[in-house]
């Protein structure tokens, strides 16, 4: 190997330039060149919109000099850029997906690329596993604030995402005391509940409602009335944006688009409206949305995310392609792509997270 590019895809999540310096450094260590792919593929498969030459970024020792406390990925992302599907617009005015795969390894072909680090969720860790078996020397990364990434004990952004949405449940605790409201707090996380179970727990949520657990809000009710007959006058429910009534549909903000993903949202509101009603208490929702993905990543994420890019060079030096670099107990280790693309982590029923707020009596909806 004499030069790497390195992808960032998909939705942002804290620790991405601390991947993106690991990965430069680790390879400069080696000797080899490392480029970093403007917004996905899109830097190689949509050369006119960057200006000849700029769809890649060099990425030198300078230019990835104390970047791993920032959030955010200086190479920029995409969800709309998957090379197999890559949306183009047709004369009618409609969009097809179009298999674009070959011209994106002729432009890695062309610009020397020998091998490439993927960093993203379980969409980019799909295409990366496509790319290894087109024969590029591809090793992925996992990342993602929703911990839904199957093969991996954590992925980085998580720890940073739970972090921040506790703080917003505490401070929450007390303007929903001062008057004597229920809260509805809507946190991301997608068809997994592993923020809202977190982040409930550490804020001392009331009650939390996950996707892996369809709810009923008569039990939620009911603790809220248990505790105004206590003098606890507030009540505090953690909302996962996937969460969904037992028998329900899911929420949908609207219809998914050609090359775009489904968009939750809307549970946190309806939760809160129909709890106002049942429990005969004002109440509000709050969404802390994109909110969770932004901001310096935490000392975790950080440290998680240098050992994952370091892992991921190790790997490609070591020969290896078609693997992720995985967090299994406190070892980083290559596992197959084919075993975890594709695959959601949930969280698991018999799991003693959430064993623990059943413990603690929180309120599951049940
Ligand atoms: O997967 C990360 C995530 O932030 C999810 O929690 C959320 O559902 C989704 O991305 C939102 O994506 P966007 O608004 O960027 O399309």
């Amino acid at each position: 190997i004499r030069r790497i590019a390195i992808t960032t895809g998909g939705g942002d999540a804290p620790g991405l330039n601390a991947v993106i310096q690991a990965v430069t450094r680790s390879a400069l260590q080696r000797g080899w060149t490392c480029v970093g792919i403007r917004d996905g593929y899109d830097g190689l498969l949509r050369p006119e919109r960057y200006g000849p030459g700029e769809g890649l970024i060099p990425l030198t020792l300078p230019r990835v000099d104390g970047i791993a406390a920032l959030g955010g990925t200086l190479l920029g992302s995409t969800n709309q850029g998957n090379p197999f599907a890559y949306p183009v617009r047709q004369a009618d005015g409609s969009t097809a997906l179009i298999d674009r795969s070959q011209d994106l390894l002729d432009a890695l072909s062309r610009e020397r690329v020998d091998a490439l680090v993927a960093v993203g969720g379980d969409g980019s860790l799909a295409i990366a596993h496509r790319l290894a078996q087109r024969g590029l020397p591809v090793v992925g990364v996992p990342k993602t604030i929703d911990n839904d990434l199957d093969g991996t004990v954590t992925t980085f952004g998580f720890d940073t995402a739970v972090a921040f949405a506790s703080e917003c449940i505490d401070r929450l605790h007390t303007t929903a005391a001062s008057h004597h409201r229920i809260i509805a707090v809507e946190v991301m996380g997608r068809y997994a509940g592993w923020i809202a179970l977190h982040a409930g727990l550490a804020g001392g949520a009331h009650a939390i409602l996950l996707p892996e657990l369809p709810f009923d809000l008569a039990p939620v009710a009911e603790m809220v009335r248990r505790r105004d007959a206590q003098g606890q006058s507030h009540s505090l429910v953690v909302v996962a944006e996937g969460a969904h009534p037992r028998g329900g549909e899911r929420a949908l903000s609207g219809p998914a688009e050609a090359g775009h993903a489904e968009r939750l949202g809307g549970m946190g509101e309806q939760v809160s409206q129909a709890l106002a009603r049942l429990a005969g208490k004002d109440a509000r929702c709050v969404v802390l949305g994109h909110l969770l993905r932004g901001g310096s990543p935490s000392a975790f994420d950080r440290v998680a995310a240098l050992r994952f890019g370091a892992a991921a060079v190790r790997a490609l030096a070591a020969g290896l392609s078609g693997v992720m670099v995985a967090l299994d107990g406190n070892t980083v280790r290559p596992v197959p792509l084919a075993d975890v693309a594709g695959r959601m982590k949930a969280v698991p029923l018999d799991g003693d997270t959430l064993a623990t707020a059943r413990d603690l009596g929180i309120c599951l909806g049940q």
